[in-house]
């Protein structure tokens, strides 16, 4: 078992009620470890909780109880040592490519002389294929350029954790493969420790060494955790055609379409069964090889509810 470098130690996150009274609580007792150098996903719907649990961990949240610990120590807000890649870009509109990366380096490093600074940013520039680009505004960059702006200027920051929240969303699809595999060549050379959030499955498959399940909100919790049985060298363009891609992707689908909605029943079904979900250690499944829950199907959760 690799390091645990981050853990999420019993987090939770409350909101008041906007009418008065009581608050709704988004998820609580929530735990997770990620190992050093390891890429994770969370997928779960819409709503359910995971840009809270993103923006704890950047130390831009709160959470209402629990703590984050990364490398030994409990965080209290942002570092530089952990870059969001927001969803959508958050450019500083007023300066060029070079700029908005140029300025996250040299807050990184303010001793740096002008001229380092700018080689540094250009050659992340370069490495997100917007070499040319350096001199525009962002009024004058697609929506692609400029998301690739923003993982430029994080991946500047050589942070020793990477957080996205659906950084590819908003992308048309040639675009997004063309940096789903850049940035997977990036975290793999440089072994930086990763999570990102993404509701597309394939995305997940393919980036991913662990994938995190989250039920729907209020009240989310981790289902499991789901060990991607696919080789490390594989290719986006022809994954699906490796034996474990498919098991892979309906557990995953399977949970989204019932499973994700229908938790507090397979909840039950467990404890009868004598093998409970536990918060504290989300089950780690290996679709196609060994998956306790193929042993409670959406019938036998029935009878339990
Ligand atoms: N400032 C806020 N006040 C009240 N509720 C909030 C606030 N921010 C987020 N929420 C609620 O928390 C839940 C989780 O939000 P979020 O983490 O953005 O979900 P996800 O990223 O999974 O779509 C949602 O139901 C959302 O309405
Ligand atoms: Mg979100």
């Amino acid at each position: 078992m690799a390091e645990r470098y981050i853990s999420l130690e019993g987090i939770g996150r409350r909101y008041p009620n906007p009418a008065g009274g009581g608050h709704t609580t988004i998820f609580e007792d929530l735990w997770l470890t990620l190992p050093k150098g390891t890429f994770t996903c969370i997928i779960g719907h819409s709503g359910c909780g995971k840009t809270t649990v993103l923006n704890i961990l950047a130390g831009l949240d709160q959470s209402s109880e629990g703590v984050v610990v990364v490398d030994g120590t409990a965080i209290e807000g942002p570092s530089l040592d952990r870059a969001v890649i927001f969803q959508s870009h958050a450019l500083l509109p007023w300066k060029t490519v070079i700029g908005n990366v140029a300025y996250a380096v040299r807050s990184k490093w303010p001793s740096w002389s002008r001229a380092a600074v700018l080689e540094h940013a250009r050659r992340f520039i370069a490495l997100v294929g917007l070499a040319g680009a350096e001199d525009k505004k962002p009024a004058h960059l697609s929506g692609g350029m400029k998301q690739r702006v923003g993982i430029a200027r994080a991946l500047s920051l050589q942070p020793k954790i990477l957080l996205m929240d659906e950084p590819f969303s908003a992308l048309d699809a040639l675009t997004r493969g063309t940096l789903q595999d850049e940035v997977r060549k990036i975290c793999q050379e440089t072994g930086q420790t990763v999570l990102m959030i993404t509701h597309d499955v394939d995305e997940a498959i393919y980036l991913a060494d662990r994938i995190v399940l989250m039920t729907n909100g209020p009240g989310a919790v981790i289902a499991e955790v789901v060990e991607n049985t696919l080789p490390v060298t594989r290719d986006r363009l022809d994954v699906h055609r490796h034996p474990a891609y498919y098991p892979l992707r309906n557990h995953i689908i399977d949970f989204l379409v019932t499973r994700s909605k229908a938790f507090e029943a397979e909840r039950r079904a467990l404890e009868l069964a004598g093998t409970p979900w536990q918060a504290r250690q989300p089950r780690l499944v290996r679709p196609g090889f060994s998956d306790p829950t193929l042993a409670i199907t959406p019938a036998t959760a029935a009878m339990s509810a």
